[in-house]
């Protein structure tokens, strides 16, 4: 966790965002927090659709959001549902292991419910075009 960054500033930074989740078919808020190891945070809401497929995960969407903006290496996400624990679904483990290893928190967002997990442990022998690269590089 890098240090300018707590674990709480990083979990009202997804609390806050949950709040534009775009989720009229679920009603299903989720917000998450990514945690770069220069102690930026970027953050993403789920953001739906009426051909539900098309819906887009609160941690896809904080992935293009860094991306965008130039991060390419991540410490950390913080992941908050409501209600229930959000645990990252099956693609977005993917999507997050593209970038490597990292700390995923989940929390419903109140009180001391957080809990931590490696990424490698819930997306183990995750799928990789070339194993042996680097970090992914700008092309
Ligand atoms: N959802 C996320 O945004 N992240 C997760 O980790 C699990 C599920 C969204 C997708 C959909 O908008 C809603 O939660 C219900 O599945």
């Amino acid at each position: 966790m890098s240090e300018r960054v707590s674990l709480d500033r990083l979990r009202d930074q997804a609390i806050t965002v949950r709040q534009q989740a775009y989720v009229p078919y679920s009603h299903f808020p989720v917000g998450a927090a990514l945690l770069t190891p220069g102690g930026q945070v970027f953050t993403g809401c789920n953001v739906e659709n009426a051909s539900y497929p098309l819906s887009l995960c609160a941690e896809r969407a904080a992935v293009a959001t860094a991306i965008a903006s130039g991060a390419r290496q991540f410490e950390a996400i913080f992941i908050v549902g409501a209600n229930s624990l959000a645990m990252p679904c099956g693609g977005c483990r993917q999507v997050l292991s593209e970038f490597g290893d990292m700390r995923v928190y989940v929390s419903q967002g109140t009180g001391d419910d957080v809990k931590q997990f490696w990424l490698h442990d819930l997306l183990p022998a995750s799928f990789q075009l070339n194993p042996s690269s680097e970090e992914p590089t700008r092309s």
